[in-house]
């Protein structure tokens, strides 16, 4: 009998754990003659050059999340190009000296692997002088692939005429589609069998610097939730495409972009624009990245058994409270998500405010209209259960933030008997489980990494799991999605508050389960993160973003 899918989530699940005595599976060591291109190119394309921005889209701290402050840039290249730079385009060159050079993203990788890609689906643009990004460019309506490197779009397919006006009619919006995939192995390169779950907290991060940059230009993104696995692929045309052998691109989600909306956004496309897409006739060519690949199995088995079916349209209400408000940064939206850096080391000594702290885990509440968990991905699964080191005003020790109050019964039983449970700093979000020093099992548990101890916070995102994969084993991507969306809040709020986070994929999975008591797969801890006082890496030299475009588009 063949194994149910849901069987086979757990199988991949349990078989990627790192434990103490044994790491998941995966090389063991880094074959840099096989080192994946972390640029994608569609070959035998003729790119549309997007303009870089001179002047950031106004806004500041909470603007990232709220959206009546925003004005709304009008849905052509510029606004385009602000959105892709200020999402997925690149922050920085590092280099050693007289030696490698790489690049940074506004979006996290880990690893800096960037198994992400993103297609977007632009109706032909009028006015076509403002939408010229360079001289005698025009912009046709097309299926486009997004070059970071070069920060152009590549046409893939044009559009047909009546596109636009279907679209338009069907979603009463202007508006235009974006979907992300992943290659796995860009990650597999380098984790082995565990990658599968980096490309999707990677997709997780890069859905939530999609919903940021277009909320700092009265955009919103909302994902279409109803549609399946089939028909992202359709749209962007993959059934078309010859992959380079294990460097294909699979279809994550699939996002409608659109000025705020007044109401509800549709979650599907209508079945003849669905069929209008198989009649596109695709070109380009994908490149090869790597010149040699090591096979796993087990990955193409799960992604196989991974693509979502269609499911009806609903639309998520969430129950938080309105936005923490203070304290808030003086810093520019732009500028947060520009600065965005993971940290490489703490010090062990900064602490942040309770004040801070609270600002920040609020942050991470999901909260309708309210950037980044209005694009709906799903009902709020993700919890953290946080190792408190050096918050002023909060007691060492293990505690619990609560992302959706229907859990809390299920969640006491599922953990350990003698926690307290304790309502901790006056919000029914966070409890107090256990008081004491957590610096050295936080580290232990976190592959021994040390930034996990000697930061002000770290955690552990708790996903409810068993029952939601035997009922529904195609969601397994969309818990690590939601935990990296909770990564990217993290990550621009450390900023905001003066001091850095990092994304930690390697943690000793049981050993965390261990330490809450949980003895089953009710719950599962899927994404670890650790936020705090950073300690730069000297020797690193740090170079403009775009220094390699020709003068005349920087
Ligand atoms: C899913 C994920 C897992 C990560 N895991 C780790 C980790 O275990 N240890 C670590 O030091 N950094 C980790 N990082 C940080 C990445 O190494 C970092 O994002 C990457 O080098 C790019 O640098 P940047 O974030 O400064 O742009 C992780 C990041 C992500 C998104």
């Amino acid at each position: 009998m063949e194994p149910s899918p849901a069987w086979q989530v757990f199988r991949y699940h349990e078989e990627t754990k790192h434990h103490f005595h044994r790491y998941a599976r995966s090389l063991g060591y880094l074959d840099w003659e096989t080192q994946p291109n972390p640029f994608r190119t569609y070959e035998g394309t003729t790119p549309v050059l997007l303009p870089l921005l001179k002047k950031d889209p106004e806004g500041g701290h909470l603007d990232l999340y709220e959206r009546p402050h925003n004005a709304f840039w009008d849905f052509t290249l510029t606004g385009i190009g602000a959105f892709l730079e200020l999402s997925l385009g690149l922050s920085a060159w590092k280099s050693i000296p007289a030696g490698n050079r790489w690049a940074l993203r506004m979006n996290p990788s880990s690893g800096n692997l960037h198994p992400t890609e993103a297609h977007l689906v632009l109706p032909a643009m009028e006015g076509a002088s403002r939408f010229q990004a360079v001289a005698g460019t025009r912009v046709e309506g097309s299926v486009y692939h997004y070059n970071a490197y070069s920060h152009a779009l590549e046409p893939r397919a044009l559009l047909p005429p009546d596109y636009a006006q279907r679209m338009r009619s069907h979603f009463q919006s202007p508006g235009f589609l974006i979907g992300l995939t992943h290659i796995a192995w860009r990650e597999a390169w380098k984790y082995g069998e565990r990658a599968l779950r980096y490309c999707h907290h990677d997709a997780g991060h890069a859905l939530a610097a999609l919903s940021f940059a277009g909320n700092l230009l009265g955009w919103k993104v909302t994902v279409l939730s109803a549609l399946s696995t089939d028909d992202a692929a359709v749209v962007l045309g993959f059934p078309q495409i010859t992959w380079p052998s294990f460097e294909e691109e699979r279809p994550d989600l699939l996002c409608f972009v659109s000025p705020a909306p007044q109401k509800a956004i549709p979650r599907a496309l209508p079945s003849d624009l669905l069929q209008a897409f198989t009649h596109l006739r695709f070109q380009g060519a994908p490149n090869a990245l790597s010149k040699d690949h090591v096979e796993w199995p087990l990955i193409q088995e799960t992604e196989q058994i991974l693509d979502k079916p269609r499911t009806p349209e609903t639309s998520v209400r969430f129950e938080a409270p309105s936005l923490v408000r203070e304290p808030v940064s003086a810093l520019p939206a732009a500028r947060l998500i520009r600065q965005r850096r993971s940290a490489v080391d703490y010090d062990g000594v900064t602490s942040i405010t309770q004040a801070q702290f609270l600002a920040m885990l609020d942050k991470t509440l999901p909260r309708n209209g309210v950037a980044p968990f209005d694009v709906e991905l799903d009902e709020p699964l993700v919890h953290l259960a946080l190792f408190v080191h050096r918050v002023t005003g909060l007691e060492s020790g293990l505690y619990f933030w609560l992302r959706n109050a229907a859990h809390l019964m299920d969640l006491k039983r599922s953990l350990h008997r003698d926690f307290v449970w304790e309502v901790a700093a006056g919000t029914r979000s966070l409890y107090l489980l256990h008081r004491g020093d957590f610096r050295a099992e936080a580290a232990k548990i976190s592959c021994g990494q040390s930034i996990a101890g000697d930061s002000a916070f770290s955690l552990g995102m708790l996903a409810h799991f068993r029952p939601v994969i035997e009922r529904t084993p195609w969601r397994y991507p969309a818990l690590f999605w939601e935990t990296g969306m909770i990564g990217q809040v993290l990550y621009l709020e450390a900023e905001a508050c003066g001091v850095r986070a990092t994304g930690i994929g390697c943690f000793f999975d049981d050993a965390v389960h261990d330490i809450l008591g949980l003895r089953n797969n009710a719950y599962q801890s899927l994404y670890h993160f650790t936020v705090g006082g950073p300690v730069e890496d000297l020797r690193l030299e740090t170079h403009p973003p775009y220094d390699h475009l020709p003068a005349d588009r920087r």
